[in-house]
């Protein structure tokens, strides 16, 4: 391990690269990584450094908006088959074919979307600011792709009717499920439950609130309390005990991984690095309209 800290950290200086980590990377990533944040957070991150080499550690899409918002710079994702699933459900036909049937309609893309659909759309949103978005919208209708299960939240917290489409995240929506909320409560009923919006509105309704993993991390960091119950990606709880490691995390159901968050390993971190392969690229077109959702969000 050293002597790979050693040469990576070398690289690091010699290349001016900084690398950033979802917080459902493998806890060895996040452990190399300059800085570990949610969605919202990396994006942020990623239009403020002044690195010329930005290793990704996440999923393409997470890359990708890396790159739409800083051109400039060389995004590298250590393993281009992370992808997302739930942004694979939607692509330019079928948001095409939506509008269509709602022509008036604002359109408002979770970041998990390729750029191709944040390209067609009028501003994003990730699951830490999705209410403020769609409350910042004075419009009649809202068309909110591609999670239903973040837009059902969505159209709770903010009172509006939302038009959602039918795409969900495989990890929160099949493994977070109620029956095992209901099963970690009884097992520990002075816990705090959390859990994260992509979960369906059946677990969400038991639990106390829901969040994205950042806000998670601030909270529980804030919170007096010792005991935790999570529904979110295991990859998290990493990040919450490191940081508490005197308080207690149980979750919810500790099968809900994401396989493609686990292809970044320290071995491919390196490879990338090395040789500056995995770059992600987005076509100047396609960036150019992508930028201004995102843009939109950020200014929020
Ligand atoms: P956040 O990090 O924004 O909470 O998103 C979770 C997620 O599923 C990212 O793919
Ligand atoms: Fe996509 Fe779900 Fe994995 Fe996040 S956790 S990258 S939403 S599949």
């Amino acid at each position: 391990m050293q002597d790979f800290l050693r040469r990576l950290n070398k690289l690091k200086q010699e290349k001016n690269a900084i690398i950033v980590a979802h917080i459902y990377q493998l806890p060895e990533i996040q452990d190399i990584a300059d800085f570990v944040g949610d969605s919202l957070e990396l994006s942020r991150k990623a239009s403020q450094t002044d690195a010329d080499i930005i290793v990704f550690c996440g999923v393409h899409f997470m890359a990708e908006t890396a790159k739409i918002l800083s051109p400039q710079k060389k995004v590298l994702l250590p393993d281009l088959n992370a992808g997302c699933p739930m942004a694979d459900m939607i692509n330019e036909s079928k948001l095409q074919e939506l509008k269509a049937l709602h022509p008036k309609a604002k359109v408002v893309a979770y970041v998990n979307t390729s750029a191709s659909i944040k390209a067609q759309s009028d501003i994003c949103c990730t699951s830490a600011n999705a209410v403020n978005v769609v409350k910042s919208l004075k419009d009649e209708e809202i068309i909110f792709v591609p999670d239903r299960n973040l837009g059902a939240f969505v159209a709770s917290q903010s009172g509006k009717d939302l038009i959602l489409y039918n795409g969900f995240c495989p990890t929160h929506n099949n493994f977070i499920l109620p029956e095992f909320a209901i099963a970690a409560r009884a097992a520990h009923p002075n816990a705090i439950m959390l859990v994260h919006p992509e979960c369906r509105p059946e677990t969400i309704a038991l639990a106390d609130y829901a969040m994205s993993t950042g806000q998670m991390c601030k909270f529980v960091e804030q919170s007096p309390h010792g005991d935790f119950i999570i529904g979110t990606e295991l990859g998290i709880f990493h990040k919450l005990k490191k940081d508490n490691p005197q308080k207690n995390f149980y979750p919810i159901n500790s099968l809900a991984v994401c396989p493609n968050m686990k292809k970044i390993t320290l071995a491919k971190v390196l490879d990338a690095l090395e040789t500056e392969k995995n770059i992600v690229e987005v076509g100047a077109e396609i960036a150019a309209r992508a930028y201004q959702p995102i843009q939109k969000m950020l200014e929020l």
